[in-house]
């Protein structure tokens, strides 16, 4: 097992981070997104990525969905299954598959706002800071062992400078992250403790978002 197979369904932002990596590029084997007119397509073509379009509404069952998916992402041998976008529930059955190899990102300090809306859920409780959360995917939707969080102030924000100031913080924390998990960097205590080992090259890589991502 090596590499990784990204899932997208819409802008595919998180996509473009992690293709924008140059050591991280070389490591996505595949694409997959189930929406057909998802800009995040145009992405993987333009760094010559497969993908590989797979529509749910063409399946009677979610699992069969899921196994469809399966089928592609184990062709690819990943060590690694993102998800960047995926806007599907999956199956307990796709989620055991790929126990502790399945990972999100989500645009809240979970377990707060989970699901659809994160950020505006966010915005409207007035919270005083907000974020994302990079975490391992169990069959509880937006919830599981919890890899990375990063934060950002919601002082004197409208939704869109929020939603700005996480989506930019996305692009720097995903690649970070996923960086880790390809180089052993992360540790898997028990199903509910993870343990990112620090590097000293860390500062450089986060920038001035260092402080902003615990880790
Ligand atoms: C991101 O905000 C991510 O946290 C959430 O879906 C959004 C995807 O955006 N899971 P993009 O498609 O990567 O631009």
């Amino acid at each position: 097992m090596s590499g990784i197979v990204v899932l997208i369904s819409g802008r595919g932002s998180n996509l473009a981070a992690l293709c924008n990596n140059l050591d991280l590029v070389k490591h996505i084997k595949g694409v997959i997104c189930n929406n057909v007119d998802a800009p995040g397509l145009s992405i993987a073509k333009k760094f010559g990525i497969p993908s590989h379009i797979i529509q749910h509404k063409q399946y009677l069952t979610r699992e069969e969905f899921d196994k469809h998916m399966a089928q592609i992402i184990d062709g690819y041998n990943p060590r690694y299954v993102i998800l960047a976008g995926f806007m599907r529930i999956l199956s307990p059955w796709f989620v055991n598959r790929y126990h502790m190899r399945l990972v999100n990102i989500h645009p809240s300090l979970l377990p707060s706002f989970i699901g659809i809306n994160a950020i505006d859920q966010a915005f409207a409780a007035k919270v005083k800071v907000s974020g994302l959360t990079i975490h391992f995917v169990t069959d509880k939707l937006d919830h599981g062992p919890i890899i990375a969080q990063g934060v950002v102030s919601n002082k004197s924000s409208t939704l869109e400078e929020l939603a700005d100031k996480i989506h930019t913080l996305e692009h720097v924390a995903y690649p970070f992250i996923v960086s880790k998990l390809l180089s052993n960097k992360v540790n898997i205590l028990d199903d509910e403790t993870i343990v990112v080992e620090k590097d000293k090259d860390d500062i450089q890589l986060l920038g001035k978002f260092y402080n902003s991502l615990f880790y």
